[in-house]
């Protein structure tokens, strides 16, 4: 028995071990309840009283030599290995895609945000209106085109009921509900009655302004406007009104921009003219102030309304208004912005 424990303990001073679980392997054949030590310590009982003292010793040692040995081992594997009651820092992470936002939904951001920082507040409308935000209040004639059902839709039930063909609804829901001085924009959904094409869709995006107030002049139509042009297009952008007619502004105008593909030398963009047209916008026509309740003798304002989608070609050079509602992700993870 001396000789078995002392082949053993040179052994066990030798023992290697690869991974954790070949060092508990390791401690079940040796330190085991029914582990060689273990059965020796049974065998030890029929040992000669003579030699129990140094068996004994022998044993003990053998069984300390097992536990440090087994222990060490067990240590540099408990070091190196993460794997902590199954969960290993070792794998690599999960990887959760981060998605990016709709290039509409950074043009508008944008575009309230320009505004916002000459102190424009945000303001939002129903989508389903009825004829006197949409038209009436806004001083279209009964018989008006716009009107007809060619560009709006109607519900059938009921033909004052209507999905609203522009944010300009929007001035009036304000108009009513607020007393001057009125600054806003109004980002919002609108809905026309059109065929869909490359450059037309029957729902689109509008941002709408309004300033009344006191005294407000064509010059701080003029100013505001080519504001938000250098803001959005770059400083060295130019802008320029045209005459033109809405129901709800007098005088009315057109803003075209300087291309910003060409710079204004003519290209494909703006078919050789050098200007590109963003927006429709006017003095608040005094019937409209009237029709909210606001005294026109004192009070004037501009308003302008101009095309999310549009914008949003011109800046990225897109030439599809479909892609936008297509929901194709290679075309939407192009499209990073910090607004
Ligand atoms: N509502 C007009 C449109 O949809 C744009 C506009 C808004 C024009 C405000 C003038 C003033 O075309």
């Amino acid at each position: 028995m001396f000789k078995k424990i002392e082949s053993l303990l040179l052994e066990i001073e030798n023992l290697k071990a690869e991974s954790s679980q070949q060092v508990e392997e390791l401690r079940i054949k040796y330190l085991g309840k029914k582990g060689i030590i273990s059965t020796l310590f049974d065998e030890f009982k029929a040992v000669p009283a003579d030699q129990k003292r140094e068996v004994g010793q022998a044993l003990n040692k053998l069984k300390n030599q097992a536990s440090v040995t087994i222990g060490e081992l067990k240590k540099r594997f408990d070091d190196a290995d993460t794997d902590v009651d199954g969960l290993d820092l070792t794998l690599p992470g999960t990887y959760n895609p981060v998605g990016s936002r709709h290039p509409l939904s950074i043009i508008r951001n944008e575009i309230v945000d320009v505004f916002g920082r000459l102190g424009f507040a945000v303001a939002e409308g129903p989508e389903i209106e009825d004829d006197w935000h949409v038209f009436s209040a806004l001083n279209f004639p009964p018989e008006h085109p716009a009107r007809d059902m060619q560009d709006t839709f109607f519900i059938n039930k009921d033909p004052d009921i209507l999905l609203r063909t522009h944010t300009s609804s929007v001035q009036v829901r304000v108009m009513e509900h607020e007393p001057p001085p009125i600054r806003a924009v109004f980002p919002g959904r609108v809905f026309r009655n059109e065929a869909i094409s490359a450059r037309a869709h029957c729902i689109f995006h509008q941002v709408e302004g309004l300033y009344i107030d006191e005294d407000v002049s064509f010059a701080d139509l003029r100013q505001t406007l080519l504001y938000f042009a250098k803001e959005m297009f770059g400083q060295e952008t130019r802008i320029r009104l045209r005459p033109s007619y809405f129901p709800f502004t007098e005088p009315s105008a057109e803003m075209d921009i300087s291309c910003t593909l060409c710079g204004g030398s003519g290209c494909g963009i703006c078919k050789n003219t050098g200007w590109v047209e963003i927006l429709g916008c006017g003095m608040v026509d005094p019937n409209v102030l009237d029709s909210s309740k606001i005294d026109s003798e004192k009070f004037t304002g501009f308003a302008f309304g101009m095309g999310v989608e549009r914008i949003a070609m011109l800046k990225y050079q897109i030439n599809d208004i479909r892609l936008f509602f297509d929901n194709d992700i290679r075309f939407l993870e192009q499209f990073k912005s910090a607004l």
